[in-house]
């Protein structure tokens, strides 16, 4: 099974936790896609979605949420968020995955956060 991870980080931490998972996870081989410097995404390769970010200001950086938006809809389809914090995650997780909630995706969804 393939799964493509898209995450803005910007000091690491977050690209970290995508590595961690990509390596731990064996029954399905992860992509990293950065989404501030990584092109050419072909989403109808991959069975597993996710989307992952630091929190900025106790929310997903907003860079996300444009590329999320201008994503072809991916209805039925297994998907994950998951954010990186430093003390107070805030609405961050909520709000991530509201931003995906137009893909129909809630009941297929798992949602998590590392504090770093
Ligand atoms: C500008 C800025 C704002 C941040 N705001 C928060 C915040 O509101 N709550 C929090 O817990 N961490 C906050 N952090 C910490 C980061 O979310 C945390 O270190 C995260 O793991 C960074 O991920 P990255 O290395 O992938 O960018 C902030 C960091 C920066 C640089």
């Amino acid at each position: 099974m393939k799964g493509i991870i898209c995450y803005y980080s910007s000091t690491g931490n977050t690209k970290l936790a995508c590595q961690y998972i990509a390596k731990h996870i064996t029954s399905v081989t992860f992509d990293p896609f950065n989404i501030a410097t990584d092109n050419d995404l072909n989403l109808a390769a991959y069975e597993i979605i996710g989307f992952a970010s630091s929190t900025d200001f106790m929310a997903p950086p907003f860079l996300l949420k444009q590329f999320i938006d201008k994503l072809p809809v991916q209805n039925g389809k297994l998907a994950f968020v998951f954010n990186t914090y430093g003390l107070v995650s805030g609405k961050t997780l909520t709000v991530l995955k509201n931003w995906v909630s137009a893909w129909n995706l809630q009941k297929y969804m798992s949602i998590w956060s590392y504090r770093t």
